[in-house]
C-alpha cells in the first residue's frame, strides 16, 4: 500500500491518494475526497490489466461538477421525493438538486468531504478505513452522523465495501458507492455489449421524475427481466413507458435475497475480454443506471472521452424514496443502534468469446 499527495482543496488542505495492490497484481487507487475510487484494474481472460472504473487523473476533475464517479454517496443515495420527509412527526427539508427531489445527498454530499482516512492490512488483504461525521442538520438532515466506510482489496480478487453509521438522533441514511465501469476498460466504447444478470424477480417503477411509485412490478414480460444473462444493450431502446422515463436503465432493482448476509445481486460479462464483475451485498435493492445522462462532454483519464452509455453503475442500496414510502424496507435510523452494510465486487475471467 503507498500513499501520496493528491492535490490541495480551494481551502488549503491536502487530499491523499492511496494506492492498494494485491498479490496477483489487481490494484486500485482511492482518494480520501470524497472516498472516490479513482483507478481499479483488473485482469482479463488473457491476463492482461485494464482500468475499469471511469474518473479523473487529477484531483481538479472531481472538485469540478461531474456525475458522481466512483464516490460514496450519503446521507442518501438516490432519490427523495419534493426533497423532504417526516420523522415524528418533524419534517426535514433538503434541497432540490434534482427537479423537485433530492438526489444522492444535497447539494455537498458526501461525495464532497474530506474523510480521515487510516490502513491496516491483514494476511490476504489490505483496507482503506475512511470516516467522517457529519455534523447535525448537514444538508437538512437531523443528527449528528459519525460514518465509516471500509474498502478492502483482497488476494482473491475480490474487494470489499462495509458502509458503518451511527446517529444521536433519529434520521434516515442509504450509503452506497457510485463507481460506473466499463469492464473493457474505461473510454474504450459503450457497455450495451455487456452481458448482465441481475438477481431480481422485481423492480420498483418510477413516476416521471425517477421517484418510486410504490408499486414493485414484476419483471416478466418486460425489458428490465435480467434473470437470466442479457445483453445490456438488447432493450435499452425498447418502447417501454419505464424505459423512456430512465432514458435507458436507471432503476432499483428488489433484490432476490436469501436470508440475512450476503447475497448474489449480479453478474457482468464484457465478452471480447472476459472481464466479469460479481457484485453480492446485504442490500434489499440495487440501482442499475446505464450512464445515460453521459454526453461525451466530460474527458476523463487517458484523454478519453465518455459518450452516452460508456459505463454502468451498481449502487446496493435500500429503496429511493424510502423515507416516504412506508412499504419499503426501512431507512430509518435511530440512537443506540448501528447501519451496517456490505457489497463485494468479485473480479473474475471467462474465456474471450472473440
Ligand atoms: C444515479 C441516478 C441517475 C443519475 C446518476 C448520476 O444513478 O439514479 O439518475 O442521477 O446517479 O448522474
Amino acid at each position: 500500500m503507498t500513499v501520496q499527495e493528491f492535490g490541495k482543496l480551494p481551502n488549503g488542505e491536502t487530499v491523499q491518494l492511496f494506492t492498494l495492490r494485491n498479490k496477483n497484481g489487481v490494484e486500485t487507487a482511492i482518494t480520501n475526497y470524497g472516498g472516490i475510487i479513482v483507478t481499479l484494474k483488473t485482469f482479463d481472460g488473457k491476463g492482461l490489466l485494464a482500468d475499469v472504473a471511469l474518473g479523473f487523473e487529477t484531483l481538479a476533475g472531481y472538485l469540478g461538477k461531474h456525475p458522481y464517479f466512483g464516490a460514496i454517496i450519503g446521507r442518501y443515495g438516490n432519490r427523495i421525493g419534493k426533497a423532504r420527509f417526516t420523522i415524528d412527526g418533524v419534517t426535514y427539508t433538503l434541497a432540490k438538486n434534482d427537479g423537485e427531489n433530492s438526489l444522492h445527498g444535497g447539494n455537498e454530499g458526501f461525495d464532497r468531504k474530506l474523510w480521515k482516512a487510516r490502513t491496516e492490512s491483514g494476511p490476504d488483504s489490505q483496507t482503506l478505513v475512511l470516516s467522517y461525521t457529519s455534523p447535525d442538520g448537514e444538508e437538512g438532515y437531523p443528527g449528528t452522523l459519525e460514518t465509516e466506510v471500509r474498502y478492502t482489496l483482497r488476494d482473491d480478487d475480490t474487494f470489499r465495501i462495509d458502509y458503518l453509521a451511527k446517529t444521536d438522533k433519529k434520521t434516515v441514511v442509504n450509503l452506497t458507492n457510485h463507481t460506473y465501469f466499463n469492464l473493457a476498460g474505461q473510454g474504450n466504447g459503450d457497455i450495451l455489449n455487456h452481458e448482465i444478470q441481475i438477481n431480481a424477480s422485481r423492480f420498483t417503477p418510477v413516476d416521471e421524475g425517477l421517484i418510486p411509485t410504490g408499486e414493485l412490478r414484476p419483471v416478466d414480460g418486460t425489458p428490465f427481466d435480467f434473470r437470466k444473462p442479457v445483453r445490456i444493450g438488447a432493450r435499452i431502446d425498447a418502447d417501454d413507458e419505464q424505459i423512456r422515463r430512465g432514458r435507458g436503465y436507471d432503476h432499483n432493482f428488489v433484490l432476490d435475497r436469501e436470508g440475512e448476509g450476503l447475497s448474489f445481486a449480479a453478474r457482468v460479462t464484457e465478452p471480447s475480454t472476459g472481464r466479469v464483475l460479481e457484485v453480492w451485498t446485504t442490500e434489499p435493492g440495487m440501482q442499475f443506471y446505464t450512464g445515460n445522462f453521459l454526453d461525451g462532454t466530460i474527458t476523463g483519464k487517458a484523454g478519453k472521452v465518455y459518450p452516452r452509455r460508456s459505463g454502468f453503475c451498481l449502487e446496493t442500496q435500500h429503496f429511493p424514496d424510502s423515507p416516504n414510502q412506508p412499504s419499503f424496507p426501512s431507512t430509518l435510523l435511530e440512537p443506540g443502534k448501528e447501519y451496517r452494510s456490505t457489497t463485494l465486487w468479485k473480479f473474475l475471467t471467462a474465456q474471450p468469446r472473440k
